[in-house]
């Protein structure tokens, strides 16, 4: 089970569905209802959830599972207060299962704010491993990845 929280225009959903195998089952979260309808738009075949990526348990029960394997996302971290971080990293401790990756992309200037600093501090205190990749200097604006392991 792959979730992937915050598909925006569906640039990351289009290429989760190409790799995933045929036993595997994805799902996306995303609250801006014009951004629900770009993903649907670009990957019909998607399932496409309007709400908040906070409420992904809930709508993994309904799926028929409890946890997910991967977690792949698209959201603006360095843009969130402290408390929403806390919330989304919560919920990402509580639906990953144990040996799951959650992977998320940051911005290199993200990290002159001091809320990019804090969640990639955030990220070191809840997982017990986490390997950044090399900067994408081709990326406009430059972005590098946190693969994190439970
Ligand atoms: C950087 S953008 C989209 C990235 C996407 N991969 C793309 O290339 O279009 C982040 C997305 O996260 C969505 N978002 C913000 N907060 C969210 C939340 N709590 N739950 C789900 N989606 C959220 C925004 O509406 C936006 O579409």
């Amino acid at each position: 089970m792959v979730v992937e929280f915050g598909s925006g225009t569906g640039v990351f959903t289009e290429k989760i569905l190409e790799k995933v195998s045929e036993d595997a089952s994805a799902i996306a979260l995303e609250v801006n209802p014009a951004f629900v309808k770009e993903t649907r738009r670009r990957c019909p075949q998607a399932t496409v959830i309007h709400d908040s990526a906070v409420n992904t348990a809930r709508h993994l029960k309904s799926a028929g599972v409890e946890r997910c394997d991967r977690i792949i996302c698209g959201l603006p971290w360095a843009c969130f207060s402290q408390s929403l971080q806390d919330q989304l990293l919560d919920t990402v401790q509580e639906v990953l299962t144990p040996g799951g990756k959650f992977l998320t992309f940051a911005y290199l200037h993200g990290l002159l704010l001091p809320s990019g600093r804090r969640f990639r501090k955030c990220l070191s205190s809840r997982f017990e491993k986490i390997v950044e990749t090399p900067i994408i200097w081709k990326n406009l604006p430059p972005a590098f990845v946190y693969c994190a392991e439970r």
